[in-house]
């Protein structure tokens, strides 16, 4: 891969951090955060080393899914600011080299979009816009995505007297994909934003995007045929734009959703790694990671995984079994109020581990070095905790603190009135924890995360490496070497409580002698390295980082 190529597949090495605007910054006083807040800390987030900065739904909308229901396409809700306040957003950001992405939720829209409200009344067009049926199909209660708080993925709408589908909320119909009048339109809504300066989008619960509704339709033979159709429209109109899917299926389909540059996906979540290392975590013991990461289908060379702790989602465990998702339940989530869909933890991670630093150290040292791009969550670089007062997501979506004073540096106004409220109490609450805090202390949370941030970027051979899961002779360290043009890194992960010792045989095209200690913790003595081997004790949950460059 050439030197230019690895600025312009910049996804392949981003530092990617994800914002709900709302709980960020609240720049006009009226509880709500917005896109002149963002815009203000944009020098914090360069600081930390963020380069693309992922929106979440800012459209307008009813926000009975907190924004993943759109009612206007081209649109920012009044609450955020205007169209104008995000350009400033995408151009001051641009000046500190960070990208800018948002959701694009076009699966379904909301039922306030006009398309919907049309549709229902039999409008000619609009009508065939959404999947409709006679009568209530057979299987209508199957493959229900929000079990506990969703019933049917078909409701029966009183004035088009016929029944719609809708795989999320019944306040969510499907698009029909299957309709040429809509794919046109989500080529507008893309083309649209891209023109305001966006590098790409994530792209919301693609499976769903794509899934057959009309099986019988004799047009749609492959339904990967429409992402290529995407991935295709995109970088025509913008070259270096990029694609990041949702995408929570099996390893053995995820190969399916990338495709070559301009064609399907670039960029897949990795969903399977992140529960792996949640089974991991609570174990004391690497080897479901390694099981996970030796799972992964091949890539394209331009593709890239995306890997995360914690998303603005619950802490989905859908892939586990299901003893393996009580263990994790009964570590991380001991009580009903902290799972969600009888899957997933709605909680933060630090308040999983107890604010334990060694766990937290060692979960986000994974996070940075593992192969891939990693995201960021807001918060997570200062150890945000969540609010179980919340209902169902909410509580992981808590604004941002940013100092100890009232309102957390959140906002001005009165704490007693905010939609959501801050996080006051315990050792989580903001007169604790908060940014303004952890700038003053060198061993803060935030200037550990900066720092792994920085070594990530000086070693871009974890972005760009050919990587392989190397033996460590003790089942509870995971160790990966990642190698690209001619430099190599290796990382070292001690999963247990316990101290641990390690022998890695190191992979033929990463030998020399020249490995130095980059980063890392808890280290009992320096290890011995010698041309093809490096053995060492390692500390409990110790993790280590080595590399060697080409060249000086
Ligand atoms: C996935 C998003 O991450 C989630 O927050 C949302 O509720 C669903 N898609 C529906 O859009
Ligand atoms: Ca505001």
């Amino acid at each position: 891969m050439s030197l230019e190529a690895t600025s312009d597949l910049w996804w392949k090495n981003a530092i990617v951090y994800c914002v709900d605007t709302q709980a960020f910054l609240d720049t006009n006083g009226d509880g709500v955060g917005d896109l002149d807040g963002l815009t203000q800390r944009i020098d914090y987030l360069a600081g930390l080393g963020v380069t693309c900065l992922w929106l979440m739904p800012i459209y307008p909308s009813p926000e009975r899914d907190y924004g993943y229901d759109v009612a206007d396409y081209y649109g920012v809700a009044d609450k955020y600011g205007s169209l104008g306040d995000l350009v400033e957003l995408v151009r001051t950001a641009k000046e500190r080299g960070i990208r800018v992405i948002a959701d694009l939720v076009v699966n379904h829209t909301s039922v306030d979009h006009p398309w919907f409200q049309m549709a229902r009344q039999g409008h000619p067009i609009y009508r065939d816009f959404y999947v409709w049926a006679d009568e209530k199909p057979p299987d209508a209660d199957k493959g229900i995505i929000f079990p506990g708080k969703q019933e049917s993925i078909w409701s029966y709408d009183r004035a088009a007297k016929r029944w719609y589908m809708h795989r999320f909320y019944p306040f969510q119909p499907d698009l029909n994909i299957n309709n040429p009048l809509v794919r046109n339109e989500i080529h507008k809504v893309i083309g649209f934003w891209l023109e305001l300066g966006l590098s790409g989008f994530r792209v919301d619960a693609v499976p769903f995007l794509i899934e057959q509704v009309s099986p019988g339709n004799p047009a749609v033979t492959d339904p990967h045929d429409y992402l290529r159709d995407l991935g295709d429209f995109m970088v025509r109109r913008r070259g270096d734009a990029m694609l990041l899917a949702e995408a929570n299926e099996p390893a053995d389909k995820l190969a399916s959703y990338f495709g070559e540059r301009g064609n399907q996906m670039d960029m897949l979540f990795s969903f399977i790694t992140n529960q792996a290392l949640y089974l991991s975590f609570v174990r004391g013991d690497a080897t479901p990671v390694v099981d996970a990461l030796r799972s992964l289908p091949p890539i394209p060379p331009q593709a890239q995984w995306a890997n995360f702790i914690k998303n603005h989602d619950e802490a989905s465990l859908d892939k586990l079994s299901d003893a393996e998702r009580e263990e994790v339940f009964a570590a991380f989530a001991p009580k009903k109020s902290m799972r969600l869909f009888d899957r997933g933890i709605r909680r933060r991670f630090p308040t999983m581990v107890d604010g334990d630093r060694r766990r937290m150290e060692l979960a986000y040292s994974l996070l940075f070095s593992l192969p891939g791009t990693p995201v960021l969550f807001y918060g997570e670089e200062i150890g945000l905790g969540d609010n179980l007062a919340m209902a169902d997501r909410e509580a992981v979506r808590l604004p941002m603190q940013w100092s100890d004073r009232p309102g957390g540096g959140f906002t001005t106004a009165d704490e007693g009135d905010l939609p959501r409220p801050v996080l006051k109490d315990g050792p989580f609450g903001y007169p604790k924890l908060n940014v303004e805090e952890q700038r003053r202390d060198p061993g803060s949370f935030l200037n550990w995360t900066e720092r792994a941030i920085r070594t990530r970027k000086e070693w871009p051979e974890f972005g760009w490496g050919t990587w392989m899961v190397v033996g460590t002779r003790n089942p509870a360290v995971l160790a990966h070497v990642a190698t690209w043009d001619g430099s190599s890194v290796m990382a070292i992960h001690n999963f247990s409580d316990q101290p641990a010792k390690v022998s890695i045989q190191i992979p033929a095209d990463a030998r020399g002698t020249r490995w130095r200690h980059i980063f890392g913790a808890g280290d009992e003595e320096a290890p011995e390295i010698s041309s093809d081997r490096l053995s060492c004790e390692m500390a409990p949950y110790g993790y280590h980082w080595y590399g060697r460059k080409e060249g000086v």
